[in-house]
C-alpha cells in the first residue's frame, strides 16, 4: 500500500468538481485517509511549490493556489502515486489525454484543478507539510477484500 497526496486546487472548488473528483478516487478503490477544507497561507504555498522557486510562473503559481479555498486529502491504494498521477492527466490541460480529470474538466492554461505527488519523496513531504500526523485515519473497509483479493 502507498499513499500520496492530493489537493483539489481553487479553481477545482469554485467550479463544482469536488464531488466528482472525490468520486473518481472512491470507485477506483482508494481509501481517503484524511480530507480538509482550507485556504493555504502565502508560507505554505511557498514551501508547497519549492521545487518551482525561480521559474517565471513561480509567483502565478503561488497566488494561485492561494486564491481560495482548497480541498486536501491523503488517499491510500497499491501503487497510489502512480496511478493518481495517471487519473490527473497532464500538466496542460489541452495535453491531458480524455478519461483523465484534467482531460475531462479543464481545457486551457494551468487552471488545471487539481495538484498530485509526483514520487515518493514528494508524497512524504506533502502529507507532512498538508497534514498533522491525527488527522490522517488508519483503517481498512470491509470491500477492500473485493478490490485487493
Ligand atoms: N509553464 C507554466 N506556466 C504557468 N504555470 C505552470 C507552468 N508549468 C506548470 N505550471 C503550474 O505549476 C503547477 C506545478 O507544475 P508541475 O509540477 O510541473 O505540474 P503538475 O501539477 O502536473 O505536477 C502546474 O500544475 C501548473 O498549475
Ligand atoms: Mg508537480
Amino acid at each position: 500500500m502507498e499513499r500520496t497526496f492530493v489537493a483539489i486546487k481553487p479553481d477545482g472548488v469554485q467550479r463544482g468538481l469536488v464531488g466528482p473528483i472525490l468520486t473518481r478516487f472512491e470507485q477506483r478503490g482508494f481509501r481517503i485517509l484524511a480530507l480538509k477544507m482550507l485556504t493555504v497561507p502565502r508560507e505554505m504555498a511557498e514551501k508547497h511549490y519549492a521545487v518551482h522557486q525561480g521559474k517565471f510562473f513561480y509567483e502565478d503559481l503561488v497566488k494561485y493556489i492561494g486564491s481560495g479555498p482548497v480541498v486536501a486529502m491523503v488517499l491510500e491504494g497499491v501503487e497510489a502515486i502512480k496511478a493518481v498521477r495517471l487519473m490527473v492527466g497532464a500538466t496542460r490541460p489541452y495535453e491531458a489525454a480524455p478519461g483523465t480529470i484534467r482531460g475531462d474538466y479543464a481545457l486551457t492554461g494551468l487552471r488545471n484543478l487539481i495538484h498530485a505527488s509526483d514520487s515518493p519523496e514528494t508524497a512524504q513531504a506533502e502529507i507532512a507539510l498538508w497534514f498533522a500526523p491525527e488527522e490522517i485515519q488508519s483503517y481498512t473497509r470491509d470491500l477492500d477484500r473485493w478490490i485487493y483479493e
